[in-house]
């Protein structure tokens, strides 16, 4: 661990009060309320948790709130429920019946609008064709797919029958789809035939078929979605259409345990290997549950937008169990913020160039809470004014911010030109290991700073400590921690438990560590600075420098690479690449360009290095330790856009290496 990072402080001193009308019919009205309802989770935070987890259909209640052993921590202990019936079944057999769950809106401009009432057949013919394939409880199933309406139903129904899903981003290449199902030994794969992006097709099924030879997987689940032509294996292969239509609507839904794994999800640490983060089902569901409700206040008329990927945890979150489990309307939109609808979608008339398909989405469904990333908001600014400026958004009343810090200018402008001066801003903390929201304004109640995530929820007890555990003084920097389990906690990494105690609770003594630095203010606001570890985050996408170093090392011409972050503009952080060729191999730009083709290959477009700079050598403390530190200020210094490849002055390196050595 380093503490450079968390050093340099921003200093922004303005405060927003929540707009008297929406605190008005908000759920937590004031400051004060926040604080007495913090309070009281604080006295008795099982009473606490036992009354949110309440707020779920249990079909057998439990015995015990919590079993806490550190690291372990299993919640509702005893209980028994299913996922599925929570976010669908209750609405589907109440009023909620003819209500919207999901709005979806293709990247084309097709659109179809489910009920809860036909998600809840549609989950159960699926939890039944799936069941029918030979899936069991207990066994994973990978879910590759574009952001359609069935890659929702098909999470829910391996949630209905007790198959955890692990969902592989659509963008992450065939090599890294294979890590995974080996690592989870997953016995099916759904997927499509492709799905939409930027007017072309993403080769979902042709990705698959490269990443399964050899493994566990013996079904291969396809939904028809492009109309590409793609290969079949008879016995294998099946169409999602033919086995939902064969199969029954009526699904009788097994209790599970809620200790049952609901879902893991692959990210990145500090090692080469992505984790599978594991997530129980009562517990994980209690605060996605709890989260939506409390952050985005959600209401019944409400349509909310996450604009995450279904690949991310907080699409998993924020798009599927946390609102449905509310009864809440999400809308789904399949493809890029800058792809325009065909003519074929619209009568005809021109659609532009794209650059407003967000805010056409938002006028034309009605959306009144918008959950997005920094990096999407910093290119909505770029792009300009005249885009939302074209669209009526007056029914937006919340926005979020989520995935990495946003800096106050970003802030600034999502707040006047996208919520009018009127909406409330909530900047979300959480992680994939968290499962859910940890650190928010309540739209109603926290008066925000632009760039703080303010405080943490009731019921979350979150500092900020020394490497010795000890609260350092406000204003001061410091490593982000968790001091009491929560529901939502990750439970395990799959298949290396070992590496779970240590890279969450072998740090600081006693408490969960982020992976964060942070500092708390003198009003008890939390800024946070980043990640003190050797993960990057680079467009909201969380990236490991190891993983992307161990893909340029298993190129036959590198002999060594060292990957670093350097601050970006645009996408908070870029990848930058030192690397030495193998002696024989010549450092030029057609070794730069094959060098990241391989980078995509093995990981996906969004691991793609922007900047590849040669060495002869990479430069070593005399333990022989490659200096990062050193490697990222070469980086920050240089001023490179777009993709470039340059020959590193070994001298200079070698310079600078000498002088940091001292340092280190
Ligand atoms: C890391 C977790 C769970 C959301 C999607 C990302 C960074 C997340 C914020 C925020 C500053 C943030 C942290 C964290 N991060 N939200 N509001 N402000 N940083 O999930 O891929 O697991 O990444 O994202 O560094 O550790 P993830």
């Amino acid at each position: 661990m380093s503490s450079s990072s968390i050093d340099s402080v921003l200093t922004e001193t303005r405060s927003f009060a929540p707009p008297e009308e929406f605190a008005r019919a908000a759920r937590v009205r004031s400051l004060a309320e926040y604080e007495e309802l913090y309070a009281k989770a604080e006295r008795d935070p099982e009473a606490f948790w036992a009354e949110v987890a309440g707020e779920l259909q249990w079909a057998k209640p439990w015995t015990r709130v919590l079993d806490w052993s550190l690291p372990d921590a299993k919640w509702f202990i005893g209980g028994r429920l299913n996922a599925s019936v929570s976010c669908v079944d209750r609405h589907a057999q109440g009023a909620r019946k003819n209500k919207a769950a999901i709005l979806f809106e293709g990247e084309p401009g097709d659109t179809r609008v489910i009920t809860y009432g036909q998600l809840h057949r549609e989950v159960c013919r699926a939890a039944n064709a799936l069941t029918a394939l030979g899936v069991k409880p207990g066994e994973f199933v990978a879910i590759y797919m574009p952001m359609i309406p069935e890659a929702a139903i098909a999470m829910l129904a391996c949630a209905r029958i007790g198959a955890p899903h692990t969902v592989v981003f659509g963008g992450f290449s065939a090599e890294a789809l294979r890590d995974r199902i080996d690592d989870c030994q997953a016995k099916a794969v759904i997927t499509a035939d492709g799905g939409w992006r930027r007017g072309a097709v993403i080769p979902l099924k042709d990705n698959v078929d490269a990443a399964i030879d050899g493994t566990t997987v013996s079904k291969v689940v396809v939904v028809r979605r492009c109309n590409n032509d793609i290969a079949w294996k008879d016995g294998r292969d099946v169409w999602w259409h033919d086995i939902i239509d064969a199969a029954s609507a009526k699904h009788e839904a097994l209790a599970h345990d809620s200790e049952h794994p609901l879902f893991s999800l692959y990210t990145s640490g500090t090692t080469g290997k992505p984790k599978g983060i594991l997530h129980s089902t009562g517990g994980y569901l209690t605060n996605a549950a709890y989260t939506s409700k409390l952050v985005f206040d959600l209401r019944d008329d409400d349509v909310f937008w996450c604009t995450a990927d279904i690949g991310w945890v907080t699409g998993h979150s924020y798009v599927v169990y946390g609102p449905l489990a509310n009864g809440a309307t999400v809308l789904m939109y399949e493809g890029a913020p800058n792809a325009p609808r065909s003519s074929a979608f619209t009568s005809g008339h021109a659609t532009g160039i794209g650059l407003d398909r967000f805010w056409d989405i938002i006028e034309r469904w009605g959306v009144t809470v918008f959950y997005t990333a920094p990096t999407a908001i910093r290119a909505f600014m770029k792009w300009g004014d005249q885009h939302p400026a074209a669209h009526d958004l007056s029914s937006l009343r919340l926005l979020g911010s989520v995935g990495e810090p946003i800096n106050p200018e970003a802030w600034m402008w999502y707040r006047k030109t996208i919520g009018g001066d009127r909406c409330p801003i909530v900047d979300t903390w959480w992680q994939t290991e968290t499962g859910a929201i940890m650190i928010s304004p309540l739209p109603g109640a926290t008066p925000t700073k632009p760039g703080s995530a303010t405080r943490p929820l009731p019921g979350i007890a979150v500092d900020v400590v020394n490497k010795d555990g000890q609260p350092v003084p406000a204003g001061s920097g410091g490593f982000l921690v968790i001091k009491r389990p929560w529901p939502s906690m990750l439970r395990t990494i799959w298949g290396d438990h070992e590496r779970f105690t240590k890279t969450y609770f072998g740090e600081i003594d006693g408490v969960y560590f982020a992976g964060d630095g942070a500092r708390r203010d003198e009003d008890g606001y939390y800024w946070i600075m980043g990640r003190v570890d050797d993960v990057i985050n680079v467009a909201g996408h969380r990236l490991s420098t190891m993983e992307v170093e161990s893909a340029l090392v298993s190129h036959p011409k590198v002999a060594e690479a060292a990957v670093v972050g350097r601050p970006d503009e645009m996408k908070g952080q870029a990848i930058v690449a030192f690397v030495t060729p193998r002696s024989g191999f010549v450092a030029d730009e057609i070794l730069g360009k094959e060098l990241r083709e391989h980078v995509v290959k093995e990981i996906g477009a969004l691991a793609r290095p922007e900047e590849i700079r040669f060495a002869e050598a990479l430069p070593k403390t005399r333990s022989g330790k490659i200096m990062r530190r050193l490697l990222r200020e070469v980086a920050s210094g240089s001023k490179a856009r777009g993709d470039t490849t340059t020959l590193e002055d070994q001298g200079v390196l070698e310079k600078l290496a000498q002088s940091f050595d001292k340092e280190e």
